[in-house]
């Protein structure tokens, strides 16, 4: 098994579990890996994604051999094959519950990929980073808007250029990660992020997602201040709106928790 997933009540947490390739991925685990997020994506009953990996490092990434073999394909399949890691990373990214990445050891290329696509990520203090496809005579492609977008543009250019190693207190720096701790109390500090998101109110979570990604492009313009006073109304005439609101006045839990 390279995939698994483990549901312990909302808590999914899904695992890559190829130790001895150091979770390098290929096609089959992109499609195990996608299908896992599918799945507990449409799960009413899980609230967190937890995306975690067996053994001593998080992901060496994309697996070199099936890259090797898939720039050998017509361009047609070799395009589709590039497609289909993309939407690996979408799917994440779109994921309707929030998705906390644990990682632990290397984290290089396409790991970093999965790691930004998640909304937070905690690593180990032994946790190191690496964009190191330059080196291999490509470049962080498909996994480029989730990176660009936690480090910047700036940053990004240096690290997809000279494809250094970060270590985990720079990749916190870099925004790469959210914390680093000891590898003892890696599990206590993703517990406590996925304990924080339990207790917020689900669909407030997903329209938080999308509200950020709305307004950290364009102007401030009419149209912006428009669509946040939308949003802001429709929510808290909602059903969860007006639950949480009223949850908090009567001094009681909101019925999400
Ligand atoms: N693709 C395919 N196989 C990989 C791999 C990858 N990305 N990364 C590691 N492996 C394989 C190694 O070939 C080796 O196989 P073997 O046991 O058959 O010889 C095995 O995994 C262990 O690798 P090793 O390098 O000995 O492990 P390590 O613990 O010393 O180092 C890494 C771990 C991740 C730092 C190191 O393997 C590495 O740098 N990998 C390449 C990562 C990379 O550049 N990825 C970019 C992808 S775009």
């Amino acid at each position: 098994m390279t995939v698994s997933t483990l549901n312990d009540g909302p808590v999914a947490r899904i695992t890559l579990d190829n130790p001895d390739k150091r979770n390098a991925f290929d096609d089959r685990i992109i499609a195990s890996l996608t299908e896992a997020f599918e799945t507990v994506g449409c799960d009413d009953s899980i609230r967190v994604v937890v995306l975690q990996a067996a053994g001593k490092h998080f992901s060496a990434g994309a697996d070199l051999n099936w890259m090797r073999a898939m720039g050998k394909l017509d361009a047609q399949q070799n395009r589709d094959d590039a497609l289909r890691l993309a939407r690996l990373m979408q799917v994440i990214d779109q994921c309707p519950k929030p998705v906390v990445a644990r990682v632990q050891g290397a984290a290089f290329g396409g790991a970093l990929g999965l790691i930004c696509a998640a909304d937070m990520a905690v690593a180990a203090d032994n946790a190191r980073f690496c964009l190191s496809e330059v080196k291999l005579g490509i470049v962080p492609a498909v996994i480029s808007p989730y990176v660009v977008r936690a480090l910047g543009a700036r940053q990004a250019n240096r690290y997809f250029m000279t494809a250094e190693v970060i270590p985990a207190e720079r990749a916190v720096a870099l925004g790469i990660v959210h914390e680093v701790v000891a590898e003892s109390e890696l599990d206590t500090s993703v517990d406590a992020l996925v304990a924080s998101l339990l207790s917020a109110a689900p669909q407030a979570q997903i329209e938080a997602r999308e509200l950020i990604a709305q307004v950290s492009h364009g102007p401030i313009d009419q149209a912006m201040l428009n669509h946040t006073a939308d949003l802001i109304a429709r929510l808290r005439t909602g059903a969860e709106g007006q639950e949480g609101l009223s949850a908090f006045l009567e001094k009681r839990k909101p019925n999400w928790r």
